[in-house]
């Protein structure tokens, strides 16, 4: 065996492994060097998702002749002015991204500065660099790539189909839009045009916020909470959805550190704690966060692609995130009534027609229907079943309750209330098992969890792996009154348990808890388990659906619902009220 030093190209493509994996990831360099060069436009454009070609072209400060060749030689990098690693105000800092570019594909550069009088261009093929030629462009810099990967053609088999590969660029050029709203980005793939996001102007709140609606729309804005919270040097700013909408997984979660999309397991921890109690396991809500914290609380500098950071007091920024979510929430959290999406609207506009009405004036297919003017259907009532509603007529009052006065109760389900300018649904079993889970809480957080011992100690059988994880956390479960002995490699021995968990099965119990554990590695997934333990007993002495309540009944529901906090959302993320607004019903029989 020989030991060397390898060649310049070499260690240039095994640098391009490490980060370019795929088109996206070259043009992720491309435009965060765009970004770091100050500018205000950036374009981008492909073939075949990137697959064939990508340039991007921007309007920042160019280089120089002389600086071109320097910019795809390795480690050379204007950024990184101090030399310090823990204070990285720049998207780069490697001085890797060009020369493994370079060195993996057929690669042209060209730039003008502000001084200059002509653009200059270099091209490098495969790491053999080739000479300068003047050229045309305006103030900014475009940097081509061809063929990406046919310098190394075992990473050439790893790209996926066209389509594919565009996603991943389109996905990866939204985040880098959502970090920088005061700069434009277009996007063309085969010279049709997927996006072209405007700058945005204004102070960080309106430019984030003009930059979302560009990217996410609307119903993302009807159905999230702006948050702004400081506490020392940590600053948190963005959108955080109601607990109601929610998806299957975390893939609507966006974080921004310092300008900066990262993922990281201590940020997505955080958001699983913010919510423990208003969402489904399985549920995921939907966040845009961005964070400034001191350069010196974050390293940047874990992973080649950035991606990935770590934090100096995960804790400290856990809780700040946590409670600032949780904030938020809870001022807005009580009279945020998902609104009726459109679609839900839509099913009020175009009734069931068959069924409402037996038109006379049907052909054999029976598709024609006598038409109002306004293109419903006309109701006709004698199809009418058995009436399911209960109808009461509350004393008027002067007073104005957010949720309304109860009007009557339909299919021993909902409660039907009127405020001054909205229909209210409530689901009462929804409702009620939040507001017996609310005051449960109360109880805990008054008298604390007792202790209750068992009379046989029972043995659990777990693994080595979980001893450990049992040992590191013996203290946290003692708080909560789960009172463990180590006994043997494998075996564990409970004691003393929560009072309110005396009757569950406590093996299942620290199970389902050590799954958790592993899962998220913290003390809280211990308390968020005896909480939902809690919410499943509140939900079983909560009101049934199918439970006749009286008008004084269901009113005294919506005023402790006006009372407690996250009383939009049952347990599970659902919501315990929808609002139709007077001026929709209006709008449907077309009086606005
Ligand atoms: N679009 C651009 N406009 C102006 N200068 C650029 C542009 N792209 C690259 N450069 C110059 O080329 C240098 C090398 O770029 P390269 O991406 O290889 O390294 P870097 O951005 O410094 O660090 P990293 O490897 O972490 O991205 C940069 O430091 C910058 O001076
Ligand atoms: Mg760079």
């Amino acid at each position: 065996m020989t030991l060397r030093i390898l060649p310049q190209n070499l260690i240039n493509q095994i640098a391009a492994g490490e980060v370019v994996e795929r088109p996206a990831s070259a043009i992720k360099e491309l435009v965060e060097n765009a970004i770091d060069a100050g500018a205000t436009q950036i374009t981008v454009e492909l073939k075949d998702g990137g697959k064939e070609y990508i340039s991007v072209t921007d309007n920042g400060c160019g280089m120089t002749k002389d600086e071109l060749p320097l910019a795809i030689e390795r480690h050379a990098t204007s950024k990184l002015a101090e030399g310090d690693l823990m204070a990285i105000q720049t998207m780069g800092f490697r001085g890797e991204a060009l020369p493994s570019l370079g060195a993996v594909s057929r690669m042209t550069l060209t730039s003008k500065t502000e001084s200059a009088d002509i653009a200059w261009r270099l091209k490098i093929e495969g790491g053999d660099k080739q000479d300068l030629e003047p050229a045309s462009l305006n103030v900014g810099t475009r940097i081509e790539i061809q063929d990406l990967f046919f310098a190394t053609p075992a990473r050439l088999k790893f790209m996926k189909s066209n389509a594919t590969e565009l996603n991943h660029a389109r996905d990866l050029l939204e985040r880098l839009a959502m970090a920088r709203p005061h700069i434009g980005f277009r996007l063309k793939n085969n010279d049709k045009e997927l996006f072209d996001y405007a700058a945005c102007e204004g102070d960080a709140q309106i430019a984030y916020q003009m930059r979302l609606k560009q990217i996410l729309g609307k119903e993302f804005f009807d159905n999230t909470i702006w948050v702004d919270a400081e506490r020392e040097d940590y600053h948190i700013q963005g959108y955080v959805g109601l607990p109601t909408y929610s998806r299957s997984n975390a893939s609507k979660q966006f974080f921004f550190i310092n300008g900066r999309h990262v993922k990281d397991k201590v940020l997505f921890s955080a958001i699983k704690g913010a919510y423990h109690d208003l969402i489904a396991h399985d549920r995921a809500p939907v966040v845009v966060l961005y964070l400034t914290i001191p350069m010196r609380e974050v390293d940047v500098n874990v992973h080649p692609a950035k991606t990935e950071v770590r934090f100096i007091d995960p804790s400290l920024l856990r809780s700040f995130i946590v409670s600032s979510i949780k904030h938020a929430l809870v001022d807005r959290g009580q009279f945020t009534a998902p609104s009726l999406s459109d679609q839900a609207m839509d099913m009020f506009k175009m009734p069931e027609r068959q069924r409402s009405y037996q038109a006379p004036l049907s052909t054999g297919r029976g598709q024609q229907i006598e038409e109002t003017p306004l293109g419903f259907s006309q109701p006709s009532y004698s199809a009418q079943p058995a009436p399911v509603v209960t109808f009461t007529n509350p004393a008027p009052s002067s007073e104005e309750y957010k949720l309304g006065r109860a009007q009557a109760q339909l299919y021993k389900t909902f409660i039907l209330s009127e405020t001054k300018d909205s229909v209210i649904l409530v689901d009462q079993h929804a409702a009620h098992e939040r507001l017996e889970y609310e005051k449960f809480k109360n109880l805990l957080a008054a008298q604390g969890i007792r202790k209750q011992t068992l009379l046989i100690p029972q043995m659990v059988e777990v693994t080595a792996v979980e001893i450990a994880l049992i040992k590191q956390h013996l203290d946290a479960f003692a708080r909560l009154a789960l009172v463990l002995e180590i006994y043997g490699d494998t075996t564990i021995v409970i004691r003393e348990v929560p009072g309110v968990l005396a009757k569950a099965n406590t093996e299942e119990l620290l199970k389902d808890i050590l799954d958790q554990l592993r899962e998220e590695g913290n003390d809280l997934s211990l308390e968020n388990k005896i909480l939902e333990i809690f919410a499943t007993r509140a939900c079983h002495g909560s009101v049934r659906a199918g439970q006749t309540l009286s008008i004084d009944e269901m009113n005294a529901l919506l005023r402790e619902m006006e009372q407690t906090i996250h009383s939009s959302q049952c347990n599970h993320g659902r919501p315990t009220y929808v609002e139709l607004k007077k001026k929709d019903i209006e709008r449907l029989f077309s009086r606005s």
